[in-house]
């Protein structure tokens, strides 16, 4: 299990040094949450905020964009320095060039799904996503309880990806705990989001730890 802890929960002030401690904790994956207020009620930080992390860390940046038509950002991200660009199938109306946009710039494809949006959307996609997110909250803010029905979302998305032999990773983000860790990776999660119940848990290395205990 990778865990990508969301930055959304860390503290703003002092980016570079929740950075460092991330990867003295032995993490190598952050998620950034960008926001633009449009698609989600809330607004965080976009491409030069990212540069300036990436000025600062070799982390691999998991860039979760909740923007509408993110089409029109992809290159800035990427040159930020995301790792991985995720955007979501709600927010394009030609989801499968946006996705070809990212793989283009050398990021790597992922899409989300509010936890409404049947997976059907991905049906034809997923040869091409390295990874896919399954939104466990209604996206906006961190802190909020996991939706029950997720779980069997993840499931019935391992199968899908089993089926088309693919490579994709799934990855889950919203209300993930020391409590439904385990189960959401039996289901087939490959990455688990969390932010508030990380970083409300300092030391990081013992957190990790708990995350990594909990899914033996
Ligand atoms: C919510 C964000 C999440 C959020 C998760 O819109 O996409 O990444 O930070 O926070 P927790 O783990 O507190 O639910
Ligand atoms: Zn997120």
């Amino acid at each position: 299990m990778i865990l990508s802890p969301s930055m959304l929960s860390s503290d703003f002030a002092n980016l570079q040094s929740e950075l460092a401690a991330l990867k003295q904790a032995g993490l190598t994956w952050v998620h950034l949450d960008v926001m633009d207020g449009m698609f989600v009620p809330n607004i965080t930080f976009g491409p030069p905020i990212i540069k300036a992390m990436r000025a600062r860390s070799d982390l691999f940046f998991d860039c979760h964009l909740m923007i509408r038509e993110p089409g029109r950002y992809i290159r800035d991200f990427a040159d930020a320095g995301a790792d991985l660009i995720c955007v979501h199938a709600e927010a394009c109306d030609h989801l499968e060039r946006v996705c070809a946009q990212i793989a283009e710039t050398g990021a790597k494809p992922a899409v989300a799904l509010n936890p409404h949006t049947p997976l059907d959307v991905l049906r034809y996609l997923i040869p091409q996503l390295s990874m896919v997110l399954i939104m466990s909250v209604n996206p906006g803010f961190g802190g909020q309880k996991f939706i029950p029905f997720c779980m069997d979302k993840v499931r019935e998305l391992k199968g899908m990806i089993t089926a088309a032999g693919s490579g994709t990773l799934i990855q889950v983000d919203g209300g993930v705990t020391l409590d439904n860790a385990r189960e959401l990776v039996e289901a087939g999660a490959d990455v688990l989001v969390s932010g508030s119940a990380f970083f409300g848990h300092p030391p990081y290395d013992v957190r990790h730890r708990a995350f990594q205990d909990a899914c033996k």
